[in-house]
């Protein structure tokens, strides 16, 4: 477990990432009624992005901190609001410089009935997670396995909620993974919004979990996937997705207009190519 996300906190998947995220607890939060997230590789869950591993890496430049500088589009900007106001905030009281990974968000986006169970395996990590977040009672943090937890926590005693699964993918079969906790996690919880992140770097891997997962006959599932550049090599991250099963209805037309918006900054050329479409249909 070599992978640290402070080298790339913030970058172009992370927002993406995250404001998909956003928009799914915007629309969970509109019901009274409590959810639950379940994020299975939370991370350290706040960045110092001028701290020392994110400016090695500058990939935040291009990421978050262009989104900030940026005049956006008025749809896409009401769209982001939520997400960018919730890191403008973590800065106004923090520091000027931070970042909040899928925890911080997650909390910061949420009301005092919702409860949160974040699975980091990296000690050091789940001990700076545990820092970072540790006094919000509604949240959990555990030392445990995310590929575990999608059997052991599922279903959440609220019944409605987001499985966050979002792993390093510095291991062999990953892909092959997410198709099978995809399954795992419809058997045990059918209702539930599940939200898998993947790297675009190798396409023939990305062709065939889309293919897996349309093979599954789950009920509708979403694909988003934004492209910061040509496939070069499979060492380089050209792109970023998404696969979300049971998605906000609203969700397909926000990400268009979230990701016409974002797609130009984030892309390397300056043009970007944002996909929405449905692995499962309507
Ligand atoms: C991509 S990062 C998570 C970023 C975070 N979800 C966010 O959006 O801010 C992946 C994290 O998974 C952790 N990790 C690696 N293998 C794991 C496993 N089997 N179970 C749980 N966490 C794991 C890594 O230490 C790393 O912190």
């Amino acid at each position: 477990m070599n992978y640290r996300h402070a080298f790339h906190a913030g970058n172009g998947a992370d927002v993406m990432k995250h404001a998909a995220l956003a928009r799914v607890l915007a629309h969970l939060a509109r019901k009274d009624t409590p959810f639950r997230v379940i994020d299975t590789h939370a991370g350290a869950g706040i960045y110092d992005l001028g701290g020392t591993n994110a400016q090695k890496t500058g990939e935040a430049e291009a990421g978050i901190e262009r989104v900030l500088a940026a005049d956006l589009p008025a749809p896409a900007a009401a769209l982001l609001a939520p997400y960018l106001d919730a890191v403008r905030a973590l800065r106004t009281s923090g520091g000027s410089r931070l970042y909040p990974g899928s925890p911080a968000l997650a909390l910061a986006l949420s009301r005092p009935q919702d409860r949160f169970l974040f699975c980091e395996l990296h000690k050091e990590e789940k001990t700076k997670l545990e820092k970072r977040i540790g006094a919000d009672a509604r949240a959990k943090v555990l030392l445990q396995d995310g590929w575990l937890a999608v059997k052991a926590h599922l279903p959440p005693r609220e019944r409605r909620g987001l499985l966050l699964i979002d792993p390093p993918f510095e291991e062999q079969g990953e892909f092959t993974r997410l198709t099978e906790a995809l399954s795992h996690a419809h058997d045990r919880f059918a209702q539930g919004i599940v939200m898998l992140w993947y790297p675009i770097k190798d396409l023939r891997s990305v062709d065939a979990l889309r293919r897996e997962v349309a093979r599954l006959r789950l009920p509708k599932t979403l694909c988003v996937e934004l492209d910061f550049a040509e496939v070069r090599s499979l060492n380089t991250l050209s792109g970023s997705g998404l696969i979300i099963l049971n998605p906000p209805f609203t969700l397909q037309e926000e990400m268009r207009t979230i990701l016409s918006a974002l797609a130009p900054l984030l892309s390397r050329d300056g043009k970007g190519r944002a996909r929405v479409s449905w692995l499962v249909g309507e």
